[in-house]
């Protein structure tokens, strides 16, 4: 299936409701990790609304991505309470990892690393959330078990 069928299929699966506007970029993040921009052209012709109404929903919420993410978002958090306790120094640690700098997604595309500012968790910082899983009190040597974990998992 090309794009414009797997947007077609999501969007019919909603009946072609815009009030499911935020359910069907869901859908397709899921499906892509991303939104590609004619996923977006594609949801706007089939619900027919504007497309700067289809943007203004993709880029309010933080969960969805514009730009092409890996299978795993890692977000390093750098607030002033993750800061102070030596954030930057984890976010180096993974970018030596990961071989990428924040924003970037490995050649592999499995992973995507970024920094935030507050992650909302500031009393074990500092702060890695690996998709969904919060990493507290992170160190040095803690940032190789994370993928170790991830593997396992
Ligand atoms: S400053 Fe890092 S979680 Fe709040």
């Amino acid at each position: 299936m090309n794009t414009k069928e797997k947007v077609d299929a999501i969007v019919v699966k909603y009946q072609k409701d815009k009030g499911f506007l935020v359910s069907i970029l869901q859908d397709i993040q899921t499906e892509y990790n991303y939104l590609p921009k004619e996923a977006l052209y594609d949801v706007s012709d089939n619900l027919g609304i504007p497309i700067s109404q289809v943007y203004g929903v993709a880029t309010f919420y933080r969960a969805f991505s514009l730009i092409p993410r890996g299978r795993h978002l890692v977000q390093v958090c750098l607030g002033t309470a993750c800061h102070v306790r030596g954030a930057p120094k984890v976010l180096e640690a993974l970018e030596r990892k990961l071989k990428i700098k924040a924003g970037e997604t490995t050649a592999d595309n499995e992973h995507t690393l970024t920094s935030v500012n507050c992650l909302g968790a500031c009393a074990l910082g500092p702060v890695v959330v690996i998709d969904q899983d919060y990493h507290g009190q992170m160190n040095l040597s803690k940032v190789d078990k994370l993928f170790e974990i991830e593997k396992r998992g």
